[in-house]
C-alpha cells in the first residue's frame, strides 16, 4: 500500500525502511495518523504525563511522513489530542474498576491504543471505524480475544448486533462527533437510547464559540480575544507557522482547492495559482483566515457545537449528564511543556472552548 503525500516525494524524505508498513488512507481516516502521532510524541517528550507505549511502537511501524506533521500542527493542537486520550483513559478506567466485566466500544477508533492503557486483563473490547481503516488497523493492531474490529460506520445501526452487552456497555468517541452535523448526532444518541438504555458514553465537545470564524480557527486553534494580545499573538503566530509549512508541503492539491471553494471571499484573484497564495492570503480579512485555517487543518468547521451537555438532553429525555469539564482539567501544566502549550490550556479551559461529556441514555 502507498500513501502519496506531496512533501514527502518533493522533499526527500521518504522512508526506505522496507520494514515498514506503507499505507493508503485519505479523507477522515487521515485523521487518526494525526491523533496516534499526537499520543506517540506526547509519550516520548512528557512521559510523566501520558504514556502511550503502543502508540509510540506504531509509529515507529508505520512509514509515513510523519516529520511533516511536527511542522504542520502546532504543538498545543496536538498536545490537546494527547490530553483527550488521558481524560477518556480515566473515565474507562474509573469505569471499569466498578464493571471488571464490561464491554467497551471505541467509536472511530482510528489507531486508537487505548484497550492496551486500560485492559483489566477482563473487559471485552471493540474498535469501530469505517472499513478502510478497520482493513489497516487490523494490519498494525491483530485482534485478540478479547477485541475485536468491527469496519462501519457509527450511523449504520446494524453495528449494535455486533457486541456482546451481557456484562453491559461503555461507550467512547474521541476526535468523532466533530465531523457530522446535530441532526446525526442527535439521531446516533436516540439509537443509543433506544438499543442501549443505561450506558454511558464518553466524548469531547467542542462550545460555538470556539468555533465562531472570528479570527480564530476552532477550538484547537487561537483565537484570541484582542484583550489579551500577547497571547494571540504569540499564539496566533505559532499556528500561522504551522499552517504555512501545511499549506506548502503536505496537504494535496485537491484538499486545498476544496477549502479554497469553500471561502466566501471575494478577494481571491480569479487566475490564482498556489504559488501566489501568500499574496492571496494577505489580502484575506482575519475571519475568512480563520475559516480557512479552521477548514484546512480539520476538513470543516465542527458540525455540532455544544455549550453545555445539558443542551443534549431537549434533544432526547432519556439522555442523563453524568459529568462534564474542560479538556485540560487536572492535567498538570508542567513545566516541561512549552508556554504556548499551557497557555492553550488554561486559555482553553477558561472559556470553555473544548468540554469532555460523559452521559448516560
Ligand atoms: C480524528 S480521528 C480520531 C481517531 C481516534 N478516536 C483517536 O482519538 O485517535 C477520527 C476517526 O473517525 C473515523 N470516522 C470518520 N467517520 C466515521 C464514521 N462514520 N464511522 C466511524 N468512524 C468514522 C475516521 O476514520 C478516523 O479514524
Amino acid at each position: 500500500m502507498r500513501i502519496c503525500i506531496q512533501g514527502c516525494q518533493n522533499g526527500g524524505m521518504i522512508d526506505l525502511q522496507q520494514t515498514k508498513m506503507k499505507i493508503n488512507l485519505s479523507g477522515m481516516p487521515l485523521t487518526s495518523l494525526v491523533t496516534l502521532y499526537s499520543r506517540a510524541k506526547i509519550s516520548k517528550e512528557h512521559a510523566s504525563l501520558f504514556n502511550d507505549a503502543k502508540a509510540v511502537e506504531l509509529v515507529e511501524q508505520i512509514d509515513y511522513c510523519f516529520s511533516l506533521l511536527e511542522k504542520s500542527g502546532a504543538d498545543f493542537t496536538l498536545f490537546a489530542n494527547a490530553a483527550r486520550a488521558m481524560q477518556l483513559d480515566k473515565r474507562v478506567k474509573a469505569y471499569i474498576k466498578e464493571h471488571p466485566h464490561v464491554s467497551v466500544i471505541n467509536l472511530g477508533a482510528g489507531f486508537e491504543t487505548e484497550f492496551y492503557r486500560v485492559d483489566n486483563g477482563i473487559i471485552r473490547w471493540y474498535d469501530l471505524d469505517l472499513p478502510e481503516l478497520i482493513e489497516v488497523r487490523k494490519q498494525l493492531l491483530p485482534e485478540t480475544d478479547r477485541s475485536t474490529c468491527i469496519a462501519k460506520s457509527f450511523l449504520d445501526p446494524s453495528w449494535c448486533q455486533d457486541i456482546n452487552t451481557e456484562n453491559g456497555l461503555f461507550m467512547i468517541a474521541g476526535g468523532l462527533f466533530r465531523y457530522f452535523g446535530e441532526t446525526e448526532v442527535h439521531q446516533f444518541f436516540s439509537l443509543l437510547a433506544d438499543r442501549f438504555p443505561g450506558c454511558e458514553i464518553v466524548f469531547e465537545a467542542e462550545s460555538k464559540s470556539s468555533i465562531d470564524v472570528d479570527g480564530s480557527c476552532g477550538a484547537y486553534g487561537v483565537g484570541w480575544n484582542d484583550d489579551e494580545p500577547e497571547k494571540k499573538d504569540a499564539m496566533q503566530a505559532e499556528y500561522m507557522k504551522a499552517f504555512e509549512n501545511a499549506w506548502k508541503m503536505f496537504f494535496p492539491q485537491v484538499q486545498k482547492d476544496m477549502m479554497i471553494g469553500a471561502l466566501t471571499t471575494s478577494t481571491r484573484p480569479q487566475s490564482a495559482k498556489w504559488d501566489d497564495f501568500e499574496t492571496w492570503w494577505d489580502q484575506l480579512s482575519a475571519q475568512e483566515k480563520g475559516k480557512a485555517m479552521s477548514d484546512f487543518f480539520f476538513g470543516f468547521t465542527c458540525g455540532c457545537p455544544l455549550e453545555d451537555a445539558s443542551e443534549m438532553t431537549v434533544w432526547d429525555n432519556r439522555i442523563t449528564v453524568v459529568d462534564q469539564f474542560p479538556l485540560f482539567r487536572g492535567i498538570p501544566r508542567d513545566p516541561s511543556l512549552s508556554k504556548s502549550i499551557r497557555q492553550f490550556m488554561d486559555y482553553t479551559d477558561e472559556k470553555g472552548r473544548i468540554k469532555i461529556f460523559h452521559v448516560r441514555v
